[in-house]
């Protein structure tokens, strides 16, 4: 599988609009197609379609659900699978539950946390982190028809269901059902982690959130077990893999969640040029369990956040709180030297917090002026970035405009509501002018289309690659350079990433130790060669996927 995740509107225009460009998606190698929220939202600013006021309804400007169901054919048959948003920890404040709450009606206050004053939410404001600091700070909104303070974790608008009643349940099992007779494949459950609260902690990732998830699979394994779920848990790296599914909830949760900790060690590796803690943090990860696996990706419509463990840190001689610091500099621009162009996102004054919004070519500093040495850089990290998630294990998704280089909106600020959100910098319209030069290796667009294009392939071409053989770091590599090794039936999969813009050495004794005897660099498509040294080069920012020599002659399946 292959991802690619868009706005339906800034991609295709409407639902019947995305039709039209199957082929672009196809020239791209895209088997996934994740649309973003695309049911009903409230009117005015809506958190990009995450508050949803009707789920059996599609955005009116985006056709209907008889579109819905059509497209969903329609990628059907042409191989790819619908991935769609299930939002699940709350509703839009226009939703009919919220309205039926706030007239009084008893049933629906149940589906929501009401609290007729300050002291409990007081009480959980002790240990909840703030989401959006600073356009909606605290996690509860008074509502005066409400007569008390109901439970917000991100906008005013956005009101927290209450899990702990079995009616939300049944409600959003239903809805599930329904989209699977859609033709969804694939329901991303969005911020899945808030779902269940607890006095006392962050009201995150508590285990019975876990419970919730194996609930609603269990139902849709029944009469629909095609269908895969995807968690939406933007954690720290220790509680990440539990959405996977581990101890009684082995096998029987997410089939999949999106690997966070490799995205943000992916920037920091680039910022620092040293791969010392990304190897420290990824090998304290364990592997993904056998019955699911990663979405792997260099960036996504949100911010940033940087997820760095204290104690991965420490191990390599550097403070979380420095190192947080020392990404947000780099990647906002402000520390000496940075080559990149991201944007600040919700700075924390009481944390010192600063997550970045950019789109992949901003935040590796790729210039429409800049010096052709610069832009050469640039599209070097990017196409790096994107060789690392592509062949770590999981299913990479490339963020739609990554693939043709397009840099930050400089009108992000410009749409009704969007004015205080910089995530909107890297959520541009697709420029189809753009996408229009995607042959031409003479532009920006051209370049990295068919770089990513290629990844999209050779991945596709190397069994090596299935999920079901996890990436090992290669311990005692220089710090400029990334190994991962990939043990897999068919083969060996050894990946050679150069994190700086020097020539870095690499022992080709050490691939032949691991057992490649004739090695080959897949992504170029040549044989491995040295000199009587018996040293290897990688160039600067090269990524190499060195895998056995394919027999020439010998028909290659796949
Ligand atoms: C998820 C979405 C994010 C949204 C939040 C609230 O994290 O990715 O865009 O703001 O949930 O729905």
């Amino acid at each position: 599988m292959f991802g690619y995740a868009c706005y339906t509107e800034r991609f295709g225009g409407t639902l019947p609009g995305v039709k039209e460009h199957l082929d672009y998606l196809e020239d791209l190698g895209v088997t996934y197609l994740h649309l973003m929220p695309l049911l009903r939202p409230r009117e005015g600013d809506n958190d990009g379609g995450y508050a949803v006021q009707d789920y059996r309804a599609v955005r009116p400007d985006l056709g209907t659900v008889d579109d819905l169901r059509d497209l969903a054919t329609t990628l059907r048959s042409r191989g790819i699978s619908l991935v769609v948003d299930l939002v699940l920890n709350h509703v839009a404040r226009e939703h009919e539950w919220a309205v039926a709450a706030r007239s009084g009606d008893p049933v629906h206050r149940g589906y929501f946390h009401i609290f007729p004053d300050r002291r409990l939410p007081d009480a959980y404001e002790q240990t909840l982190p703030e989401v959006f600091p600073e356009f909606a700070p605290g996690s509860f909104t008074y509502e005066p028809e409400l007569d008390g303070w109901v439970w917000t974790t991100f906008n005013r608008w956005q009101w927290d269901l209450n899990w702990s009643n079995p009616a939300v349940l049944t409600e959003f099992v239903d809805i599930v059902l329904w989209l699977a007779n859609l033709g969804v494949e694939v329901l991303r459950l969005d911020a899945i982690a808030f779902v269940w609260k607890r006095m006392g902690t962050n009201c995150q990732n508590q285990p019975e959130v876990h419970a919730i998830t194996q609930v609603i699979r269990a139902v849709t394994r029944i009469v629909a077990p095609a269908v895969a779920f995807k968690a939406e848990a933007i954690v720290a790296p220790r509680d990440l893999v539990q959405y996977l599914g581990t101890g009684t909830h082995a096998g029987r949760v997410s089939d999949l969640a999106y690997h966070n900790s490799l995205m943000v060690q992916i920037w920091s590796m680039l910022a620092t040029r040293s791969t010392a803690l990304g190897r420290q943090a990824l090998t304290a990860l364990p592997p993904a369990p056998s019955t699911g696996t990663w979405i792997t990706y260099v960036r996504c419509h949100d911010d940033i956040g940087w997820a760095i463990d204290d104690h991965d840190a420490a191990a390599v001689g550097v403070t979380g709180e420095g190192h947080r610091r020392f990404l947000a500099d780099w990647y906002s621009g402000a520390a000496p030297g940075s080559w990149s162009d991201g944007l600040v996102f919700q700075a924390n004054p009481v944390t010192g917090d600063r997550r970045i919004s950019g789109t992949a070519a901003s935040l590796a500093g790729l210039r429409e002026r800049g010096s052709p040495a610069a832009a050469d850089a640039a599209l070097r990290r990017v196409f790096l970035a994107h060789a690392i998630a592509a062949a770590w294990g999981g299913v990479p998704v490339v963020w739609s405009g990554d693939e043709l280089g397009q840099p930050n909106d400089p009108g992000w600020m410009e749409e009704e509501g969007h004015e205080a959100d910089n995530r909107w910098a890297h959520r541009p319209r697709l420029d189809w002018t753009r996408a229009a030069q995607r042959d031409d290796m003479h532009t920006v667009a051209g370049r990295v289309f068919s770089g990513l294009a290629r990844i999209a392939r050779v991945r596709g071409s190397l069994p090596q690659l299935h999920a079901s053989a996890p990436s090992q770091i290669l311990p005692g590599t220089d710090n400029g350079v990334l190994a991962t090794v990939r043990r897999h039936p068919s083969g060996l999969f050894v990946g050679l990433y150069n994190v700086t813009e020097q020539l870095r050495p690499f022992p080709l004794g050490w691939i032949h130790a691991l057992g490649v005897n004739r090695p080959y660099e897949a992504l170029g498509g040549y044989d491995l060669q040295v000199g009587a040294d018996g040293i290897l080069l990688l160039p600067p920012y090269g990524a190499w996927w060195v895998v056995e020599r394919p027999d020439i002659g010998e028909p290659r399946t796949g």
